[in-house]
């Protein structure tokens, strides 16, 4: 028995419509999830007495045996059957007989197909959470071991201030910090049971939806059997949270592509996680973060095709809903993936912290500390910005730094200036001094890694 309905059909279906039709080729993904929700669903059968108890304990047997060779790897996944529903109802059926037949009673693949794919969601949703946490880790380690590494802060890509790594790494934990609240958001939100919503419109028989529930291990049934057979917003959520990580990652891709160039220098990817070229001898590329760069874009596209597919279509189940699948397979993998390889390559480069220190001593990142400087000494702030454009110019026709210009340089352009300026625009002084909450002086960011370190240790104990 390749499907599950036949007798009202004349004809043999046509084959090309069969192989269109058919969602077994990937919606065998589900297979565990269809099987726990049968086992539910036919535990409920008999504790209502809708099918004898016997019938029941014998098939939540058997759904049982089938799920454990499915973990093991032994099950056969037999081609031709329509869906993975068809698959498992079928194999049941073959094995215990006519008392197989009784699984589907009070049930329709249309709650039961939004119960897997909640299921699997679910499973998964968890899944990217705990990545994100790992990788978190490793942002962590990364800010501890740099809280005094001065590198330049950017805006247009241009120096302007200094900051240390610490700081520049933490930005990223906070984005993630938001990422795993998303999945909580949508995790509380999508955690309620839709099986038992029939076809669309329930069943006669005497289900205990809130028992199924339980075992499932959501909050709840959902409350509107139409709703719950066509609602995949939860998929839009995930693709959409997810697509929010990637954009994430696609940033923080960016740059680290461009810390590690050769003009930069200012990490070194390990060459475990590097890849070289066919021609040029010389080479070490940074193909992952490339790569993770590159598959932000397909994320998207699944998270626009999944809302294009579902914007037309009436209540309540169309088959335009298989169509939910495998843009989320194919985001699942690529996301988790990407998350995991991220949390390795950060955690295997080498950070240069000379090269940065170097880097943010040029480029006036200290010019803003140097009009500050003249605003403690009574300057109104408009006329010091003033008077360290005119030193910067000053400075770049003798191509030095501002803390190689002369005192008596200075005091040309303003007299308020004496011996402490030197002090004032030293860049661990720019830095340290910059405790405003948030900020990268030594307290801000003690502040800030103290914050992430509880992150974790509240999350992990979730
Ligand atoms: N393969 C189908 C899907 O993924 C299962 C539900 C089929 N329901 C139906 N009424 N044909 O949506």
């Amino acid at each position: 028995m390749a499907q599950l309905w036949g007798g009202r059909f004349t004809k043999e279906t046509n084959k090309l419509v069969k192989e269109f039709n058919d969602s077994l080729p990937f919606d065998k993904n589900l297979i565990e999830e269809d099987i726990e929700g049968s086992i539910a669903h036919a535990s409920m059968l008999g504790k209502q007495e809708i099918i004898p108890l016997a019938d029941s304990e014998k098939i939540v047997a058997e759904l049982k045996a089938i799920l454990e060779e499915v973990r093991e790897g032994s099950f056969e996944i037999k081609e031709g059957y329509e869906d993975v529903h068809s698959l498992i109802e079928a194999t049941l059926i073959d094995r215990i007989g006519e008392t197989g037949k009784r699984l589907h009673t009070g049930r329709s693949r249309n709650d039961q197909v939004a119960l897997d794919m909640k299921l699997y969601t679910r499973k998964k949703v968890k899944e990217t959470s705990d990545l994100l946490l790992d990788l978190q880790k490793v942002l962590l380690e990364i800010m501890e071991e740099n809280k005094e590494t001065i590198m330049p802060g950017f805006t247009h890509l241009q120096k302007a201030q200094p900051v240390t790594l610490a700081h520049h790494v933490g930005a990223y934990f906070e984005m993630f910090v938001r990422d795993r609240s998303r999945l909580t958001d949508l995790y509380r939100r999508m955690n309620l049971c839709p099986l038992g919503s029939g076809a669309l419109a329930g069943t006669t028989y005497p289900l205990d939806r809130d028992y199924v529930s339980e075992l499932l291990g959501f909050d709840g049934p959902t409350r509107n059997s139409m709703d719950s057979v066509s609602d995949r917003d939860y998929i839009v959520d995930y693709l959409s949270a997810l697509s929010l990580v990637m954009m994430h990652l696609s940033r923080f891709s960016e740059e680290i592509i461009i810390w590690n160039s050769n003009e930069y220098r200012f990490i070194e990817l390990d060459d475990s996680y590097s890849t070289g070229s066919s021609i040029m001898p010389q080479k070490k590329n940074p193909d992952i973060a490339e790569l993770v760069r590159g598959k932000t874009g397909r994320v998207y596209g699944s998270l626009m095709s999944i809302l294009t597919t579902l914007k037309g279509i009436p209540l309540a189940y169309n088959k335009d809903m298989q169509e939910d699948k495998e843009p989320v397979f194919d985001t699942v993998i690529t996301v988790n993936r990407s998350i995991e390889l991220f949390a390795g390559m950060l955690s295997t480069m080498k950070v240069n912290k000379d090269v940065m220190h170097n880097s943010a001593g040029k480029g006036f990142t200290n010019a803003t500390d140097a009009a500050d400087y003249l605003v403690n000494k009574g300057v109104p702030f408009r006329d010091a910005h003033s008077i360290i454009g005119r030193l910067v110019l000053i400075c770049i026709e003798k191509g030095i730094s501002m803390d190689e210009l002369e005192l008596s340089e200075y005091r040309k352009i303003s007299d308020v200036f004496e011996e402490d300026i030197y002090e004032a625009i030293a860049l661990k002084t720019c830095v340290d001094k910059r405790n405003t909450k948030g900020a990268p002086g030594s307290e801000a960011i003690q502040e800030e890694i103290d914050f992430c370190r509880n992150y974790i240790a509240e999350e992990c104990a979730k």
